[in-house]
């Protein structure tokens, strides 16, 4: 466990940045390049923790993946038949991602595979996926039934399904499309609300011939990915930190490049500008089937507001920063319909509450997210991430507006989604106090 201290004498953020690239679509870019025939490249990979998992996973299905000295990966794919039984245990350490999508993909392998992971994955539910995929024909054993990791997986013969998700999640609609692809006849899967959807976009930039009708998704198994080139843009998840931290600071002002700025990723942009907060898109374009832009972000006053419904997906890895920016806000600001926070890497309505109570603010957990009223100054003190890479980033941005420094227990989960944040956050701090 390392820790970091935050000084209090940070008043300003200031520059120019570009944030690394995004999980979502860096996970996605080594499953279908590993499941396509030919050699895809990889420009913009993300090189954070859980990402490597997905690439040292398809290493031992027997996938090459090599690093250019450029940074791209190179992976020479090998079809949907073409993996290998793996000798050992894939280890997806962190990543929930990893581990849901490989789950579909193994689904329908002849093969055994066991797949675990930290404690934190150990304990997240798994039954989202097992049960549809158990229902397409594949053969699952773990704790309670499939529910939680270690999990043994194998398929053959399995068919297609309709399936209606009970929570709107782009990891449980993305593994049984994946586990459709591999599977014998159609599979239809349908959300309550829309989830992020890198997945369908990539299968179609590898050739895949897939339907999408409001929240519904068709495709037919048995299909041949062709290798692509894919450039991964800026995670909006990573750059959200510093979309928060210009907001909140005076003085201050930050140019994000290249941000994927995907709608179902964009909840965070629309909810600060309800918010007040002046956040400039800049030269919009496409790139491997997904939008992109530069964000320009000023400090300016904000009000409260109530974040809920289809909004929710929309940025729900932008929560625990998004609750530091309330504190900010004159006014009450309700976050409600995400229960769905209480599953990620840590129970986030409990972390995030707990540690910015201990920083003084005046927030409370509801049964579904949070209240948070403000504007509260905040005071410094010791903070933990518990692991959890997006509660260390967002407790370093409430570091910005803390009366006296914070210091961060267990720093280093931040490596899972952005090695490099704390010395990209000191580049663009001025000390003006
Ligand atoms: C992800 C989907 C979301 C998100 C996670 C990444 C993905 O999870 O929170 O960080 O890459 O598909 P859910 O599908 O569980 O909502």
């Amino acid at each position: 466990m390392t820790e970091r201290r935050m000084e209090a004498t940070v008043k300003s953020l200031n520059g120019r940045i570009a944030v690394p690239g995004d999980k979502s679509i860096s996970h996605r870019s080594i499953m279908l390049g590993a499941l396509a025939e030919g050699r895809t490249t990889v420009e913009g990979f993300l090189f954070g923790e859980d990402c490597k998992r997905t690439v040292k996973c398809f290493q031992e299905l027997g996938v090459s993946i090599e690093q250019t000295e450029q940074g791209a990966l190179i992976i020479e794919g090998v079809g949907y038949d073409g993996l290998k039984e793996p000798t050992e245990v894939l280890d997806v350490g962190n990543s929930g991602t990893t581990i849901r999508l490989m789950l579909g993909i193994l689904a329908s392998r002849p093969f055994h595979s066991v797949l675990t992971g930290d404690a934190s994955i150990r304990k997240r539910p798994m039954d989202r996926v097992t049960v549809p995929l158990k229902q397409m024909g594949a053969v699952i054993n773990g704790r309670e039934q499939g529910r939680f990791a270690p999990l043994a997986v194998s398929g053959e013969n399995t068919s297609g399904i309709v399936y209606d998700t009970p929570v709107a999640s782009a990891q449980v609609k993305s593994a049984v499309l994946l586990a459709g692809l591999g599977a014998d006849g159609e599979t239809v899967v349908r959300e309550p609300a829309p989830s992020r959807d890198h997945t369908e976009r990539m299968l179609q930039a590898f050739g895949v011939n897939l339907e999408q009708n409001g929240t519904s998704v068709r495709l037919k198994g048995k299909q041949k990915l062709s290798a692509c080139d894919i450039r991964v843009p800026g995670d909006i998840s990573s750059a959200a930190f510093f979309l928060a931290g210009t907001a909140i600071t005076e003085a201050s002002e930050v140019y994000i490049e290249n941000v994927g700025v995907n709608p179902t990723r964009t909840g965070i942009l629309d909810v600060m500008k309800k918010m007040g907060a002046n956040v400039v898109k800049k030269h919009e374009r496409i790139d491997t089937g997904e939008p992109i832009a530069d964000l320009e972000v000023r400090s300016s006053a904000l009000t409260a507001t109530t974040v809920e419904g289809d909004d929710i997906p929309r940025l729900i890895d932008e929560i625990p920063v998004l609750a530091v920016l309330a504190t900010q806000a004159e006014g009450t600001t309700v976050i409600k319909d995400a229960a769905e926070l209480k599953v990620k890497e840590t129970n986030r309505i409990d972390t995030v509450v707990g540690q910015l109570k201990k920083l003084g603010a005046n927030i409370e957990a509801t049964e579904d997210g949070m209240v948070i009223h403000g504007r509260t100054p905040l005071k410094g003190g010791t903070v933990d991430s518990f692991g959890d890479h997006r509660i260390g980033m967002a407790m370093a941005i409430a570091s910005l507006v803390s009366e006296e420094p914070i210091v961060i227990l267990n720093q280093e989960a931040v490596d899972v989604s952005y090695p490099g944040f704390f010395e990209d956050l000191s580049n663009l701090s001025v000390t003006t106090g």
